[in-house]
């Protein structure tokens, strides 16, 4: 199986891609991303997230070297040259080459295609447990590299059964590591809007539903978690996962709920009908 990737405008097989190891984003973890997918065989959504590639970078005092346009090209050469069922590409720039001060230097840029993760089957059907810890995102706006508490906190996903972690903190209910998330309170369909990503997917999915539902973009206190009739999560790699369980409590019957029923059937005909 070849992979292929880009390293500062060479394309390399993903197993030779290299970059020193005095880079920032080794160093100091200092540096941005974003993960894009496939879907049918085409790039989804791809310009949005060279857009929030591009705005985190400038949140980070980076550039990207080369233009949107180019970026796409490199993309699709990647993805024609690898061997993978459903590919998904991934954008890195780091601080580049600096190691022992923190000053920005000639930043690296990474492309890599690689496989889309796949999920089990049943957290679609079922519905899939999350459990919360406090904890803020800096900098929530921006896509960085550092995961650092998402990594830390495997170990206790896996303890507990869960399949996400939802921060919290004094900004109420935001996020979790890597997914947007959403309540219905009777039929008007809550979201956080501030202190988190703006994730590619939530946007579509606020898009998708205004049509069907009232729509609240606001804080979400922890307590209101007691009362939430349905939840669900949105992410690019997942797309649109229903939430049962929320720590012990039972969310609604403990099932998928009606209304995220409807919010997934309207994002597959969303993303089966997308034509770039
Ligand atoms: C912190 C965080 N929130 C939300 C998301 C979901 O965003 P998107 O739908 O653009 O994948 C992600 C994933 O990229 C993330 O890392």
């Amino acid at each position: 199986m070849k992979n292929f990737c880009y390293v500062n405008g060479e394309i390399k097989s993903t197993s030779e891609g290299v970059i020193g190891i005095s880079d920032l984003a080794l160093q100091r973890g200092y540096g941005v991303f974003d993960f894009a997918r496939t879907h049918n065989g085409k790039l989804f959504h791809f310009e949005d997230h060279i857009e929030r590639l591009h705005r985190s970078a400038t949140a980070l005092h980076l550039k990207l070297p080369i233009s949107a346009r180019e970026i796409r090209e490199v993309a699709n050469e990647l993805i024609e040259a690898s061997e993978l069922t459903t590919p998904s590409v991934r954008l890195v720039l780091t601080g580049g080459s600096s190691l022992d001060s923190p000053m920005l230097a000639r930043p690296n840029f990474i492309i890599i295609a690689e496989e889309l993760p796949t999920y089990p089957r049943e957290i679609y059907s079922k519905g899939a447990k999350i459990i919360t810890v406090k904890f803020q995102r800096e900098l929530p706006q921006v896509k960085s590299l550092n995961y650092l508490n998402a990594v830390r906190l495997e170990p206790l996903k896996r303890e507990k059964n869960a399949f996400d972690i939802l921060y919290h903190s004094h900004n109420g209910i935001t996020e979790c590591p890597r997914n947007n998330f959403f309540v219905f309170i009777g039929d008007t369909l809550v979201t956080p809007s501030e202190y988190i990503l703006q994730g590619i997917t939530r946007k579509l999915i606020l898009q998708l539903a205004a049509n069907h539902f009232s729509i609240e973009e606001r804080m979400i206190r922890f307590e209101e978690l007691q009362a939430v009739d349905e939840a669900f999560v949105t992410s690019t790699s997942k797309f649109v996962v229903p939430i049962s369980k929320i720590n012990d409590r039972e969310i609604g019957s403990g099932t998928v709920g009606v209304r995220t029923k409807a919010i997934m059937q309207l994002f597959e005909e969303y993303s089966n009908g997308y034509i770039f």
